[in-house]
């Protein structure tokens, strides 16, 4: 193997979570989606990782504030021999990752897209100072999808998008694009209140959800579905139509979790709380007039989205009242934004 200068070792960068409104659920051979998805950066969620080269080859150790997680390293193996290619220093290296999340690691809050975010953020820090070039968001984006479909939507802007579609200009199966430019003023300064109906993990891990996709009897018509809903999505999001937005969004949310109970074997992942709190939003909304909308990630969670301005009145009459539905009273919010950021 040809001996590549390695100029800098050490890497550390910060990356948010994201939730989807049009899902990434079923994908094609290596991390390539059936459909395009579009979401929203969660900017005060995130995770922050140090990464340090070593030269042991192939020798991976992962820490989760300060303390050495082996459970964690299989993941980090097989995201690592899937972008060996677009990596080709990083086979006659070995891997010390440090890292930490800012929300509790049992809040069901999943970590995959901002932990394995700012891990390719990482990675992509140092291939630049190998091949001595500007940092390539591009590259990290790649490299993100290869360990998460979705964790390539965190790197880039606050609403991205990934996967083909020709209503996208510049979109690709294989990164994320930004779409901030197509948010219309009504989309300005919205939040996420991420109610923690359970926490812990999940019976059925995203993964495992993707692959019963490939027998679903109505898996073709799905991904068509999202498609068309990108398209409507794009124009809502140009217009500022917070009443379609809702529809189309919740829609989203509700055919995902549907697909889940038809799949075989057949599974559920909402729990009555999540039921209660879906119920609320749509009376709260129809009674107050105040656009809050649910989304559902592949989970019992409910994402509650919001413009800003509204989040004390709705601190004091609305989340109290889902709040009872959610383990331990417990919910987290945060604003919507591009989080993205080098921490050295
Ligand atoms: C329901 O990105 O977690 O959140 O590519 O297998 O790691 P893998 O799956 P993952 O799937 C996300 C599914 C989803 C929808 C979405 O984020 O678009």
């Amino acid at each position: 193997m040809e001996m590549i200068k390695i100029p800098k070792r050490e890497a550390a960068w910060r990356c948010p979570s994201n939730i989807a409104l049009v899902k990434y659920w079923g994908k094609k051979g290596p991390q390539i989606p059936a459909n395009a998805s579009l979401s929203f950066t969660l900017a005060d969620l995130y995770t922050e990782t140090k990464l340090l080269l070593t030269d042991q080859a192939n020798v991976i150790e992962v820490f989760l504030d300060g303390v050495h997680r082996p459970d964690f390293e299989p993941k980090i193996y097989d995201f690592c021999r899937r972008i060996a290619d677009l990596l080709p220093w990083l086979g006659s290296h070995g891997l010390k990752i440090e890292t930490h999340n800012n929300f509790p690691h049992s809040s069901g809050i999943a970590s995959s897209a901002s932990g394995l975010g700012a891990l390719a953020l990482c990675l992509a820090e140092l291939d630049a100072c190998i091949k001595e070039t500007p940092m390539d968001f591009m590259l990290a984006s790649n490299l993100a999808r290869l360990g998460s479909g979705s964790a390539c939507r965190s790197i880039s802007g606050a609403a991205a998008m990934w996967g083909e579609h020709p209503d996208y200009p510049g979109s690709s199966d294989y990164y994320a694009i930004s779409v901030d430019h197509l948010l219309h003023e009504q989309f300005q300064g919205w939040m996420d209140a991420v109610m923690l109906v359970e926490t812990g993990s999940k019976s059925v891990s995203s993964t495992q959800g993707h692959a019963l996709l490939q027998e679903h009897p109505y898996a073709q018509s799905r991904f068509q579905e999202a498609n068309r809903n990108m398209s409507r999505l794009k124009q809502i999001l140009l217009e500022g139509n917070i009443w379609a937005f809702a529809e189309l969004v919740e829609s989203e949310a509700l055919q995902l979790h549907a697909m889940m109970m038809c799949s075989t074997p057949s599974y559920m992942l909402m729990q009555p709380g999540t039921l209660s709190i879906i119920r609320k939003v749509r009376e709260f909304r129809e009674q107050s007039g105040i656009p809050v909308v649910f989304t559902l990630d592949a989970g019992a969670n409910v994402h509650v989205l919001f413009p800003g301005q509204h989040r004390s009145y709705l601190g004091e009459t609305l989340f109290p009242n889902l709040e009872k539905a959610c383990e331990g009273g417990k919910y987290i919010c945060s604003s919507i934004g591009a989080g993205v950021k080098t921490l050295t």
